[in-house]
């Protein structure tokens, strides 16, 4: 979420559909203090908790945690068995989240890995059937490699920002074309290679299964 401010349709869904913990409430205002509200919405996170329970997503792998605010979404879909491991570059921002999840009932089902998640998914080796990819959008065209090598067949990727702030359908902006041809990529290579399509929500959240071959 961009610090937008939320239209009447938005508004309708989240006061119907999406209500917050007081944890999340809190977290959300914490991020906007520090003009770091470039999490998911609390329509999406409803929408992410909600696919994690249709696809009954055990072993959830995220990429870009901020300060926990979608992992914690996610993890209240979990079976008692399941994990989220979740990825942030940012050691400020993973010592945050830490402290969030600290607070919620979810401290055994999300682990926040500190550092670049190009480099430290090879290290990961624990099992995954759902990916969430919400990072830097020029290493998404290698996340989907990542998650395609990793997820087996039925197993979900979800990714955000798809529409990439609404120029990945027209020309790229001045200055952005290394961030534009990568969702041009990773679009193109999910269209292909995956059952997938993009929700049309604010951002875009590509939703896609791993076909068998
Ligand atoms: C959009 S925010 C994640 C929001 C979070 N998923 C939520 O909705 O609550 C993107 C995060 O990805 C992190 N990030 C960017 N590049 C990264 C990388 N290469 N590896 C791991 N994290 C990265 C950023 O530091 C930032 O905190």
């Amino acid at each position: 979420m961009r610090n937008k401010k939320v239209n009447a349709r938005d508004q309708y869904i989240r006061d119907l559909y999406a209500a917050e913990t007081e944890l999340l409430t809190q977290i959300r205002a914490t991020l906007a203090e520090q003009n770091l509200s470039i999490h998911v919405s609390p329509e999406e996170g409803k929408l992410l908790q909600v696919l994690v329970r249709l696809h009954r997503s055990k072993h959830i792998v995220e990429i870009g945690t901020l300060g926990g605010y979608s992992a914690l979404w996610m993890a209240e879909a979990l079976p008692a068995d399941g994990h989220i491991t979740t990825f942030e570059k940012s050691s400020e921002r993973a010592e945050m989240a830490r402290k969030h999840i600290a607070t919620s009932p979810y401290t055994k089902k999300i682990t926040v890995v500190e550092g670049d998640a190009h480099a430290m998914l090879r290290e990961h080796k624990g099992k995954v059937d759902m990916v969430f990819i919400d990072a830097e959008k020029t290493g998404y065209p290698d996340y989907l490699e990542w998650a395609e090598q990793h997820l087996p067949v039925g197993g979900l990727l979800v990714a955000d920002n798809t529409f990439l702030f609404d120029t990945v359908f027209s020309e790229a902006p001045e200055g952005e074309a290394k961030m534009w041809n990568a969702m041009r990529q990773f679009n193109a290579a999910l269209a292909e290679r995956f059952e997938a399509i993009i929700l049309p929500t604010a951002e875009g959240l590509s939703i896609a299964l791993k076909p068998a071959k």
